[in-house]
C-alpha cells in the first residue's frame, strides 16, 4: 500500500517517528511537510532526534491567517495527491494542516485515517476543536487513543472502522527512555530534581487575550519555585509585542527538543500547561499536571488528582501549587505503546476490504 502521511506542527513531527518506522517495513510511504512550523527548534530538531525520515514534499505554508494557512494546504496537499495517487493519506492529531489535508483528499475520494480521533474539549472557540471534529467527519479510519474517544465518535453517529489503539505517544515515550535518561538538560539549565516547575503556555485562547497571558506570567511569579518556560514562538511575539513582565523566578527558554522537554517534566514537581500533549506525558512519567484551560480532551488523566484544570484563575494555580502530590495509581488508559503497529494492521485490513 501506499500511505501519503501529512505533518506539519510540532506533535506531528513527534507522534509520525512511530508510524513512518512501522509502515515503511512493509509498504511505501510519501511524507509531506506542510510547513505550518518551520524554526529548527519547533521542526527540525524533531526530524533528527526521533528519525523521522525527511520529507518528500515540503509545502512551505506556514505564517498567516487560519484561513490564509488552511487554504494553502489545502492546495498544496490536492497537488501532491493527484501526483502520487496514494491509496489513503493519514493525518495526526487537530492542527490546520490536519483539517487541510482531510478535506484535499476526502474531495479526491481518497479515504483518509485520522490518528487521534474522537476526541473533544466541546468548545468551539478552540481551533483545534472545529479542526478534530471535521476531519473526523471528513474520515474513513478513526484510530481512537481511549474507549473515551471512541464513545464521543459515536455520540455523533461514527461507529464504521472505529478502533481503539491507544496513544501513538505513548510508543514515543517507551522507546525514547534511554536518551530521555541521558538528558543533561537539568544540569544546563541549573534547576534541581524535585525542585522545579515546568510551565508552557501556547493555546490560543491564552495567548490571544493579553489578560489572560498576564495573568498567568503574574500567577507564575507568585510561587518562589523557580519555573523554567519554554517559549512557543506564538508565545515570545505577543510577550514582546506587548512588554509583558516576566517575574525573576521564571527562566524563559528557547523550545527544547523532545527528550530534554521530557526529562524535564519527568524531574519536575508539577507542570503548568495548556498543552494537550503534555497533560498526558505528565500522567505517564508521574508529574501532577495543572492545566491551564477550562477543560480538557484528556479527561482519563483527571482521574486521582494527576491533572487539574485551573483556566487562568490565580487562586485556582495557588491551591493546585500547593496541593499535595496524588497517591492513586495512575491506570493504563491509553494503550500499552504498540499503537503504530495495530495502525499499520488495520489500514491494511481496511485497503484489503475496500480493493476486493
Ligand atoms: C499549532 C496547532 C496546535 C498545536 C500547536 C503545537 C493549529 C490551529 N494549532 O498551534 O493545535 O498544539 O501547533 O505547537 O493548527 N511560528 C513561528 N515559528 C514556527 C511556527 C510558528 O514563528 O516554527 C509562529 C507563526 O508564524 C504564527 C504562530 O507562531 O504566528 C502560531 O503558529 P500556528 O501555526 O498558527 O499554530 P500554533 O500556535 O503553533
Amino acid at each position: 500500500m501506499k500511505i501519503l502521511t501529512i505533518v506539519g506542527a510540532r506533535p506531528q513531527f513527534i507522534k509520525a517517528a512511530p508510524f513512518s518506522t512501522e509502515v515503511r517495513r512493509r509498504h511505501t510511504e510519501v511524507l509531506v511537510h506542510t510547513g505550518q512550523h518551520y524554526d529548527v527548534n519547533m521542526s527540525d530538531i524533531f526530524f533528527r532526534e526521533l528519525g523521522v525520515p525527511e520529507p518528500d514534499y515540503h509545502l512551505d505554508a506556514g505564517g498567516g491567517s487560519h484561513a490564509t494557512q488552511t487554504a494553502k494546504i489545502v492546495a498544496g496537499v490536492e497537488a501532491v495527491i493527484i501526483k502520487e495517487s496514494p491509496d489513503l493519506v493519514l493525518v495526526y492529531g487537530d492542527t490546520n494542516s490536519t483539517l487541510a489535508a482531510a478535506l484535499a483528499a476526502a474531495k479526491l475520494h481518497v479515504s483518509v485515517a485520522h490518528v487521534e480521533a474522537g476526541l473533544r474539549s466541546y468548545n468551539k472557540c478552540m481551533p483545534e476543536e472545529i479542526n478534530r471534529c471535521l476531519t473526523d467527519h471528513a474520515s474513513s479510519v478513526l484510530l481512537c487513543p481511549s474507549k473515551q474517544a471512541v464513545g464521543n465518535l459515536a455520540r455523533e453517529g461514527i461507529h464504521r472502522n472505529v478502533y481503539d489503539v491507544g496513544d501513538i505517544m505513548l510508543d514515543v515515550l517507551r522507546k525514547s527512555a534511554p536518551q530521555i535518561a541521558a538528558s543533561r538538560v537539568l544540569q544546563k539549565e541549573r534547576v534541581v530534581e524535585g525542585k522545579y516547575l515546568l510551565a508552557t503556555v501556547h493555546r490560543a485562547e491564552n495567548t490571544d487575550n493579553i489578560d489572560n497571558i498576564t495573568a498567568l506570567l503574574k500567577s507564575f511569579g507568585e510561587t518562589e519555585v523557580p519555573i523554567l518556560f519554554p517559549l512557543h514562538p506564538r508565545t515570545k511575539k505577543v510577550i514582546h509585542a506587548n512588554g509583558i513582565k516576566i517575574p525573576s523566578n521564571v527562566k524563559p527558554i528557547e523550545p527544547l527538543g523532545y527528550f530534554d522537554l521530557m526529562c524535564c517534566l519527568k524531574h519536575a514537581h508539577k507542570v503548568l500547561t495548556d498543552s494537550g500533549g503534555l497533560q498526558k506525558e505528565a500522567y505517564w512519567v508521574g508529574t501532577p499536571c495543572i492545566t491551564l484551560r477550562g477543560e480538557t480532551e484528556w479527561v482519563e488523566t483527571l482521574a486521582g488528582g494527576w491533572n487539574t484544570l485551573v483556566g487562568v484563575d490565580s487562586g485556582r494555580i495557588a491551591d493546585a501549587l500547593r496541593a499535595p502530590t496524588p497517591t492513586r495509581d495512575r491506570e493504563d488508559v491509553y494503550g500499552n505503546g504498540t499503537t503504530a503497529a495495530q495502525c499499520v494492521t488495520i489500514l491494511e485490513r481496511f485497503l484489503e476490504s475496500h480493493s476486493a
